[in-house]
Parts: structure tokens; C-alpha cells; sequence
């Protein structure tokens, strides 16, 4: 955790998981217009800090900020760090993210309470320390990054799809509760979308998917950036506690 660039008068969105995949797409295409980003990561220092240089390169403002979702306590005080050092939060992307795949009999405590502490609880801690900066300002976007798995489930994928479709429905809430101060919170849901964690898919389960994706052609970062970059702004200032899908039609 390092604050090697002095602060500029730039708006401060923070991203977690963004040492690579949708979370890196997203925080360059932030960078690239005009956010000072906070580049969270769990333990890839290495690979945050290519994208921290990377993203300076091109003449952005990029910091690091290293901490695990699913702590809580770390979670407060890194957030607290974040507005002494940079000023408060404007816009807060829950991107980080894992699976543990496995049929629902086979299923461990152990894994089960893993995806739920990143991909729900994790969410939860970071939106509820975004808010408290952002109600302050009377101004903020959060926007969750869930999945199409949370809307329309997936054999193999039961506690993942747990965890993302109760990040919609705490979405929701917290949109009802946080509207009256201007904050403003939505939920992508992206399909398919090639990176690391899709990685791990043989060609045959590719193929699978692609059968089943209307638009014929597998999703990349750039394609959840775009939205994310939308509803970070002002032009979608009337937009909140809606779920978008990004997914080429593969559920509509
Ligand atoms: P990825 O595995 O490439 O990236 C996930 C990032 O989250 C990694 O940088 C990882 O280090 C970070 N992370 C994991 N646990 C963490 C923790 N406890 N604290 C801080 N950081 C942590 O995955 P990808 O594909 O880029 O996914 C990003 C998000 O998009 C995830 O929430 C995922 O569930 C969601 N998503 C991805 C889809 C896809 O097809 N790739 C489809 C639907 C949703």
C-alpha cells in the first residue's frame, strides 16, 4: 500500500479485483476517463502494479490498495486510508471475485463459505464503507458486478449463484436506502466473458456456451467496461437499483 502520486482534482473510483480480467479492463477504461483509480488487490502485487504502470503510461492516475474483501476490519480501515489519502469515494466497482465449482451434494462448508465471504460478503463490506464517504458527499456510484449465473442459475455453480443473486438483492435495498442522498447503486450481470476465471473451461464447454450465447461471439472486459464506465457518470444519473445484463443475449 503505497501513495507514491501526489492527489489530483480527479473524481476517486475504486475497483476490487483489479489486477486483472474485468477488473483491469474496467480500471483502465476509468483511468482513461478522467477517475483517479484505486487498484484493489487480494495478493497479485506483481500484476496490480503492471497495470498501475501501465495506466500512468498512458497518463492516468492509478494507486494500489492492497486488501482481502472478505475482511471486514481490513476492508474499514483500507476505505478510511483511501479518503485521507485521496479524498472520499465517488465511484465503487465490486468486481473482485471467485468459484469453487461443485454439484450441491459434494459441496463443502469450507467452499461454501468461501465464494459466499468474497462474492457476497465481500460486496457487502465494501458498499457499506462506500457509503458512509459517499452519503457524506451526497453523490456516488456503486456498481456491482454479479453474474448471469445469479439470474438464471447453473448446474455446478449453486453457491456462486447464491452468492451473486443475493448481491442483487441487497442491491436493491441499498439503492432504496442510499437514493434520497444521490448515491446511486446498480448491478451488471455479465454472460460469458473471456478472461482467467473462464479460463479454466475446456473447448468443448466453450463451444457449449457459445451454442447458447444469441450473439454468437464470447464477451471481453472492454465489453463490461463500457456499462460500468455508464453508470459511473453523470449521463446515467436517473438509472438505479436496475440489473443490466451483459451477456449477448444469453438470457434475457
Ligand atoms: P478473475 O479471476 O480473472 O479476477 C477476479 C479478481 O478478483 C482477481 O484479480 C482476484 O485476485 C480478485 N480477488 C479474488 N478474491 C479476492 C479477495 N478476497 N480480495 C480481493 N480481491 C480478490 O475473474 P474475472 O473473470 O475477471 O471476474 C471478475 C468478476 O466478474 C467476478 O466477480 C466474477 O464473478 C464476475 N463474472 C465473470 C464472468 C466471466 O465470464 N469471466 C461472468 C460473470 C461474472
Amino acid at each position: 500500500m503505497q501513495a507514491t502520486q501526489l492527489p489530483e482534482k480527479k473524481p476517486i473510483a475504486l475497483v476490487t479485483g483489479a489486477s486483472r480480467g474485468i477488473g483491469a479492463g474496467i480500471a483502465s477504461r476509468l483511468a482513461r476517463e478522467g477517475y483517479h483509480v484505486i487498484l484493489n488487490y487480494g495478493s497479485n502485487e506483481e500484476k496490480a502494479r503492471e497495470l498501475q504502470t501501465r495506466i500512468r503510461a498512458e497518463g492516468g492516475a492509478a494507486d494500489l490498495c492492497q486488501f482481502n474483501v472478505a475482511d471486514s476490519a481490513q476492508v474499514n480501515e483500507k476505505f478510511e486510508w483511501i479518503a485521507k489519502t485521496f479524498g472520499r469515494l465517488s465511484v465503487l466497482v465490486n468486481n473482485a471475485g471467485i468459484t469453487i465449482d461443485g454439484l450441491l451434494i459434494r459441496m463443502k462448508d469450507e467452499d461454501l463459505e468461501k465464494v459466499l465471504s468474497v462474492d457476497l460478503k465481500g460486496a457487502i463490506y465494501c458498499t457499506r464503507a462506500a457509503a458512509n464517504q459517499m452519503m457524506r458527499e451526497r453523490k456516488g456510484s456503486i456498481i456491482q458486478i454479479s453474474s448471469v449465473i445469479g439470474e438464471m442459475g447453473n448446474a455446478g455453480q449453486s453457491a456462486y449463484s447464491a452468492a451473486k443473486a443475493g448481491l442483487i438483492g441487497f442491491s436493491k435495498s441499498v439503492a432504496k436506502e442510499l437514493a434520497s442522498r444521490q448515491v446511486r447503486v446498480n448491478v451488471v450481470t455479465p454472460g460469458f466473458i473471456v478472461t482467467d476465471m473462464t479460463g479454466v473451461l475446456t473447448e468443448a464447454q466453450k463451444e457449449d456456451i457459445l451454442r447458447t450465447v444469441p450473439l454468437g461471439f464470447l464477451g471481453e472486459p472492454e465489453d463490461i467496461a463500457s456499462l460500468v464506465s455508464f453508470l459511473a457518470s453523470p449521463a446515467s444519473r436517473y438509472i438505479t437499483g436496475q440489473v443490466i445484463g451483459v451477456n449477448g443475449g444469453m438470457y434475457m
